[in-house]
């Protein structure tokens, strides 16, 4: 069973959003995906509440033995929705994950909480991609300038970005509203289109690829702007 952590030290980045959405994606090309809500907050079990099944309230204390009990039953991902702090509970979410995702929007306040949470990783050699949440859609083929800039920033990381960014649509809280990921809730949509592509590539990450590319719509980031792919 592989083990994918979402963490960001800044409030509503997207944290909840990429992780139910990603346990649905996953789900959907067949995989046997647990989400776990190990914030306080309890967002993606509120999304969720007319859906029980699909998510498991824990905590940071708990994740080793949920990813345990979750392997021995056949589990195959374990997503972790985590809080934006403490910094404890963070650690403890990216010790048990093969994989930690950096949710971030393309703003100078979340790049700085982003840059902080990929020291992290850094200090305790954690394999992680950042992943540029709410996004603005491209232009004549353009990245915003907010988006172009903040991928320069992220050039010298150290952890790569994926090239799959999620962009701000409205899909994405029109679904979680019904209790459902953008997959389940529009499947044919833009916003089910890049979310299957970021799950595919995730997967592809999760097997040791690194050059796992799958265009969705407008979301895949200009191939020169692709900064620190490892
Ligand atoms: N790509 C997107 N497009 C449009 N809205 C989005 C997108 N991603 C997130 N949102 C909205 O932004 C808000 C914050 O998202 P979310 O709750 O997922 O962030 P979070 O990082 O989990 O926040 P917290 O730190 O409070 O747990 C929500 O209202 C959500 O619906
Ligand atoms: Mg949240």
């Amino acid at each position: 069973m592989k083990t994918i952590a979402v963490i960001s030290r800044k409030g509503g980045a997207g944290k909840s959003t990429v992780s139910v959405n990603l346990a649905a994606a996953l789900r959907e090309a067949g995989q046997r995906a647990l989400l776990a809500d190990a914030d306080p907050l309890r967002s993606s079990s509120e999304a969720l509440r007319a859906n029980s099944l699909a998510v498991v309230e824990t905590s940071a204390s708990k994740l080793f033995a949920l990813a345990t009990a979750s392997s021995r039953s056949g589990g195959e991902v374990l997503v972790i929705d985590t809080p934006a702090s403490p910094e404890a509970d963070i650690v403890a979410a990216i010790k048990v994950a093969d994989l930690c995702l950096v949710v971030t929007r393309p703003t100078y306040l979340d790049l700085a909480a982003a840059l902080k949470t990929i020291d992290l990783l850094r200090q305790l050699r954690a394999p992680g991609l950042i992943v540029l949440n709410q996004c603005p859609s491209p232009r004549q083929g353009q990245e915003s300038r907010v988006v172009a800039g903040t991928l320069d920033a992220l050039r010298f990381a150290g952890i790569p970005v994926s090239p799959i960014a999620l962009r701000v649509r409205q899909a994405y809280q029109a679904a979680l509203s019904c209790g459902l990921g953008v997959t389940e809730w529009e499947p044919a949509g833009a916003a089910a289109a890049e979310t299957r592509a970021l799950a595919d590539l995730v997967r592809g990450r999760l097997r040791g690829e690194t050059s796992t590319l799958k265009p969705a719509n407008d979301s895949l980031i200009p191939e020169p702007l692709i900064l620190a792919q490892t």
